[in-house]
């Protein structure tokens, strides 16, 4: 096990995420709460991570002595490696050298941390991103590695197994920061790489039964990945003290709602109380095109009904949410500690407010292709947990415009088609997302001799890691003409399919 202390950095989940994925687990904590979880969690190896603050301010986030006496193995990242220098006698300055960005270390003498990447005297590019710098370094240690903007780049006290790097071998513009990372966890800490998610099941299920005791679980279901994943994995710790509530808003893709529920009801045996809430839905949003206002209505009116439906599971303590690592920003302020802001706009059940509930998050932790590991691990099937991302508003968000009943009974049935013909060509696993967009646009058409005047369709799917930027994905031709072939003539109101071949940037990858 490995205790990664957060100091606030943008990237300290990518550490957890390099570590997962030389199968070592870790847990990130807040450098506030990390003197006292030490004792309980008992971790093998100790990381420091970068941070935003300034070790030179007197506010700045601190951890005392006592993490650097326990003699284990220790990585100081950026500000990390400052604080390390000013609590254990070394000396940091203000930057007048910002390095940001691409930069290059200079291997200076040889150390297990960069065993196989070079020989001293190699070259290797990393990423620096620091304003302050350290400028005397504490007795015992010696320099490994320089840049430009950093002498003490990489600096290692080989007998107690304390080294601190000044650039982030997390993230990818390090290219070999990945071996960094398991020379550290393997060569220097003598861990073995043997965790799996399996043991993080098993794990998190004895966490679960810990922390609900004997209380009644609340758990809403999207019929998403994310919720399912939750919602099983809650089951099987507590079994029925924990019931689904799954408020179907009816803007879900075709006989999505139906697979839900048969998926859990039947297969699953979780309790799981359906809300068909779709007429209150296209309700409140007759009369409503503009795109923030569906947000705004669908986010309130969602919340409304699973508020009034919760209500009616008595004794209720805790609220199950799906929120995953990257939902989660954990930022750390130089005064206060630190708070957890979960992004509104990817959680459409920010619901506690209203609640009064304790949250149960299991997921949050991991990553979107580790929530699919985990699915597979809990019998999810590799179609379910690979299904494309769904937006929260669902399919009020791709008809701009207007949103009818038939609108979205249309958008519905030429989505399965072309979701159809994805699967068809072998494609699916390939495009991160892929829908089908009703445009409130009507062009001229030609069907056996009658002129026709109907609805644009427009395809988009896109490619990308996690939605932050994407690129639209380049179909075979065929593909799409015999998706907008079958969607002309077997979808009522529309008579002509356009493809988006828009990025992100400088488009999004939904149309509102
Ligand atoms: P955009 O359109 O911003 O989308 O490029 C990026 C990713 O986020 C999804 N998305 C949403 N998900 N509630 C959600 O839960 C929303 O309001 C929302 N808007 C966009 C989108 O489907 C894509 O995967």
């Amino acid at each position: 096990k490995v205790l990664i202390v957060d100091f606030g950095s943008q990237v300290t989940q990518l550490i957890a995420r390099r570590l997962r994925e030389a199968s070592v687990y870790c847990e990130i904590h807040p450098f506030d709460k990390a003197e006292a979880v030490v004792d309980e969690m008992k971790p093998q190896a100790i990381i420091l991570s970068g941070g935003p603050a300034s070790v030179l301010e007197p506010d700045s986030p601190r951890i005392g002595r006592k993490l650097f006496d326990l003699g284990l193995p220790m990585l100081a990242i950026c500000y990390g490696q400052q604080l390390l220098c000013d609590v254990l006698g070394g000396k940091v300055e203000g930057g007048h050298h910002r390095e940001f960005g691409r930069a290059e270390i200079v291997l200076t003498e040889e150390t297990p941390l960069f065993a196989g990447i070079g020989a001293v005297d190699h070259r290797e590019p990393v990423w620096m991103s620091h304003g302050d710098r350290v400028v005397a370094i504490p007795e015992g240690f010696r320099v490994v590695a320089t840049s430009a903007g950093a002498p003490f780049a990489a600096i290692a006290d080989e007998a107690r197994r304390i080294y601190a790097v000044q650039f982030h071998p997390e993230v990818h513009h390090t290219p070999r920061g990945a071996e960094i990372y398991r020379n550290f966890l393997f060569g220097v800490a003598g861990l073995k790489g043997d965790w799996t998610m399996a043991a993080y099941r098993d794990e998190k299920i004895a966490q679960i039964r810990e922390q609900v005791g004997s209380a009644k679980v609340i758990c809403g279901l999207s019929g998403g990945v994310d919720s399912s994943v939750a919602a099983v994995l809650i089951h099987e710790a507590i079994g029925d003290q924990l019931t689904c509530v799954f408020v179907d808003t009816g803007l879900l893709r075709k006989d999505e709602a139906a697979q839900v529920t048969t998926l859990f009801r039947e297969h699953y045996n979780v309790p799981l109380v359906h809300v068909d809430a779709s007429g209150e839905f296209l309700g409140a949003l007759a009369g409503v095109s503009d795109p923030e206002t569906k947000r705004k209505t669908i986010g309130r009116l969602f919340v409304e009904v699973f508020d009034r439906e919760a209500a009616k599971i008595e004794g209720a303590e805790f609220l199950a949410q799906g929120t995953l690592y990257p939902d989660v920003i954990e930022s750390v302020s130089a005064t206060g500690g630190p708070s957890a802001v979960i992004k509104s706009h990817h959680n459409v059940g920010g619901l506690p407010d209203f609640m009064k509930l304790k949250l149960v998050e299991p997921l949050r932790e991991l990553f979107k292709d580790e929530v699919r590991a985990l699915g597979r691990e809990l019998g999810l099937t590799d179609a379910f947990v690979g299904r494309h991302p769904f937006p929260g508003p669902g399919l009020a968000i791709r008809i701009p415009g207007e949103i009818t009943p038939e609108a979205v009974a249309t958008l519905q049935e030429a989505d399965a088609i072309y979701l159809e013909e994805i699967r068809n060509a072998g494609l699916y696993d390939q495009i991160w997302q892929a829908f089908a967009v009703l445009l409130p646009v009507k062009t001229v058409g030609v069907m056996g001799d009658a002129r026709t005047y109907e609805k644009v369709l427009a395809l988009r799917a896109v490619t990308s890691t996690d939605g932050m930027t994407a690129d639209f994905f380049p179909f075979p031709w065929e593909v799409l003409g015999r998706t907008a072939t079958r969607i002309i003539n077997e979808v009522r109101g529309v008579n002509r399919v356009v493809y988006d071949v828009t990025s992100k940037p400088p488009g999004t990858i939904e149309w509102e």
